[in-house]
């Protein structure tokens, strides 16, 4: 079997400070959590510089920054926006792609997230495609279908040489935020078939490809989920602005 690097990713979504940034870097630095995973933090646009600059003072080169969001168009007339370019140029060398509220809150189709998938690539920086399904969604047995076509966007779009270097999240929004986190079992049923989706059109990219678990991920549930098989980290929300938990999660990986 093919051995996978495990990643564990914090979005701290509109939250953290600089504040937030030393400690989280301080705890990571004297703990050595990141010598045998690869740990990505994914703070508001404002303080990805600061991430970045700090980072570097503290010598952690497995420790990755992630933007958010970005726009898909790379400038423009888009007021509050930001491109690929900038969030390169400040630091970032990865991109959420897709996330349950960007699809939810501020309307993002799935072709619209694959735009910005291809665009992360194509400027050397590493997506991570969210995807999942809605309550409504798994209640009436649309789950797999609700993923497929989250996934197949961005097949059509980059083929198979798309998911070489990415990362895919699974975060059910039945989960995210809600304290209930998907069963292991659940959880590795899908990334099975979320990884049998990727083997459809490229074998050797689904033996690598990590899929990471995200949804109410805690120090108490992560052991479980994180020993299955296709589980190959976590994307934390709440538990990764608390740096003692982040850390925690961090060790169980
Ligand atoms: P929670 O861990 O707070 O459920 O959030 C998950 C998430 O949305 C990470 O992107």
């Amino acid at each position: 079997m093919t051995k996978r690097m495990p990643v564990v990713a914090a979005n701290w979504k509109m939250n953290g400070s600089r504040e937030l940034v030393n400690q989280v870097l301080l705890q990571i630095k004297q703990s050595g959590v990141c010598q045998d995973i690869e740990v990505v933090i994914s703070p508001p646009a404002t303080l990805y510089s600061y991430f970045d600059e700090q980072k570097k003072i503290h010598e952690l080169d497995h420790v990755f920054l992630a933007a958010q969001n970005i726009n898909e168009l790379d400038n423009g007339a888009l007021t509050g926006e930001i491109s690929v370019g900038l969030a390169k140029e400040s630091g970032c060398q990865w991109v959420i792609c897709g996330h349950s509220e960007r699809r939810s809150l501020f309307k993002e189709t799935s072709k619209v997230t694959a735009k910005k998938f291809m665009k992360a690539l194509n400027a050397g920086l590493k997506p991570i495609l969210c995807v999942g399904e809605t309550t409504e969604e798994k209640e009436t047995g649309k789950t797999f279908s609700r993923l497929t076509a989250q996934i197949e966007a961005v097949m059509h779009l980059g083929g198979k040489q798309a998911f070489k270097d990415c990362l895919i999240a699974y975060e059910p929004i039945w989960a995210v935020g809600t304290g209930q986190a998907a069963s292991p079992e659940l959880a590795q049923e899908i990334h099975r078939f979320i990884r049998g989706m990727i083997a459809s059109i490229c074998p050797e990219t689904a033996k690598t490809v990590r899929i990471l678990y995200g949804g109410s991920i805690k120090p108490e549930n992560a052991a479980a989920l994180f020993s299955q098989p296709d589980i190959d980290g976590g994307l934390i929300g709440g538990a990764g602005l608390v740096p003692e938990q982040f850390i925690k999660i961090c060790q169980l990986a």
